[in-house]
């Protein structure tokens, strides 16, 4: 396994659409098994393929605590079949916005289609926390970020704090 290099904000390739994966075969493992590494080694709960550079539906989630058993998701060409007419606003953050977190309103369930590891089939209907990291990093798969879904006043404080911070790490 590899962890892999992360793009963050405003690298273009974040802004483009992912393509359909072909097949779940032994490159595609190895992929995942990657982006996984990737996301745990940045203590993150998903990552998205766009965000290593590599326009392919694919995405990793584990929302589990600490102190519990890891719990990865492989999602290869993931789709979102059902929302709830419910909406809920969580905190989020993004491995690709580094240190910066805000408000976003979500569907509070979700349930979604995709292939898993072996590349068969499987339906989650996720909810709570995992349903929000959903919802996250299947935006990522079309070029949308959560500070694209968030007030251009409260975009502009976080770019703002962002590039400040990126200063302040240029000059340690
Ligand atoms: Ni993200």
């Amino acid at each position: 396994m590899a962890v892999l290099k992360l793009y963050e904000y405003p690298h273009p390739v974040l802004k483009k659409k992912a393509q359909k994966v072909e097949k779940v075969d032994d490159a595609m493992r190895k992929f995942l098994d990657d982006m996984l590494e990737t996301m745990y080694a940045d203590a993150g709960v998903g990552l998205a393929a766009p965000q290593v550079g590599v326009l392919q539906r694919v995405v990793v989630i584990d929302v589990a605590h600490e102190d519990e058993e890891p719990h990865p998701y492989y999602m290869v060409n993931p789709e979102i079949i059902w929302k709830s007419e419910e909406k809920v606003c969580g905190e989020e953050g993004c491995l690709s916005v580094p240190d910066q977190r805000a408000e976003v309103e979500r569907f509070t369930s979700v349930k979604v289609k995709y292939l898993d590891y072996e590349g068969k089939e499987q339906e989650l209907l996720a909810e709570g926390f995992l349903a929000i990291a959903v919802q996250h990093e299947l935006d990522h798969l079309d070029g949308i970020l959560y500070i694209d879904r968030i007030s251009r006043l409260k975009r502009q404080m976080l770019l703002k704090k962002l590039e400040k911070m990126r200063k302040e790490k240029a000059h340690q």
